[in-house]
């Protein structure tokens, strides 16, 4: 009688860097960003993809990395939240967050900023409020911050696109 098959090999590039090895078939990608590569900016909350507050770019789509396997990213790109720096500090994005304000407790801030990086690549100009909001709709913020994290979006994208200002988005 065979062993049951335990591990599987992985071969994966998180944010630059390669990884080599094998995870057990049952590690989730979570648990591999944090516990074996101590990448703890992605953070685990409901557990059933519904929060995203785990949210990473695979192959630059965002993923709930507690309900993806580490063994399904072999062959893949990982970029968490660690990876979204740039060399010359935080990105526009990052940098509209603060200015923004658009966090309390941060717990969901990692999410969102993966999800937002993820719009902003797709979008080449600036996304209206409705898209962020729709586009952004798997990220729960239990603080309530929805108007400041779209205001900072679309400042990201401005100073990315050097578009005119974002209209006004308080009231949504
Ligand atoms: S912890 Fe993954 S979606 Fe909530
Ligand atoms: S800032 Fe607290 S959950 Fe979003």
């Amino acid at each position: 009688v065979s062993e049951p098959f335990s591990e599987a090999p992985v071969s994966v590039v998180v944010n630059g860097d390669p990884w080599q090895g094998e995870v057990p078939v049952h590690e989730l990608l979570v648990d591999f960003l944090r516990d074996r590569l101590g990448l703890t900016g992605t953070k685990r909350s409901c557990e059933v993809q519904v929060c995203g507050a785990c949210t990473v770019l695979v192959d630059g789509r965002p993923t709930s990395a507690c309900s993806r396997l580490a063994y399904d990213v072999d062959g893949r790109t990982v970029t968490t939240v660690e990876g979204l720096e740039l060399e010359d500090g935080p990105t526009p994005l990052q940098r509209a967050f603060v200015d923004e304000v658009a966090a309390q407790c941060g717990y969901c801030t990692s999410g969102q900023l993966m999800a937002a990086t993820a719009l902003l690549e797709r979008h080449d100009g600036r996304p209206a409020y409705e898209e962020i909001a729709e586009w952004m709709s798997g990220n729960l913020c239990r603080c309530g911050c929805y108007p400041a994290i779209a205001r900072a979006v679309q400042k990201a994208a401005v100073e990315t696109v050097n578009e005119q200002p974002a209209r006004d988005v308080d009231g949504y």
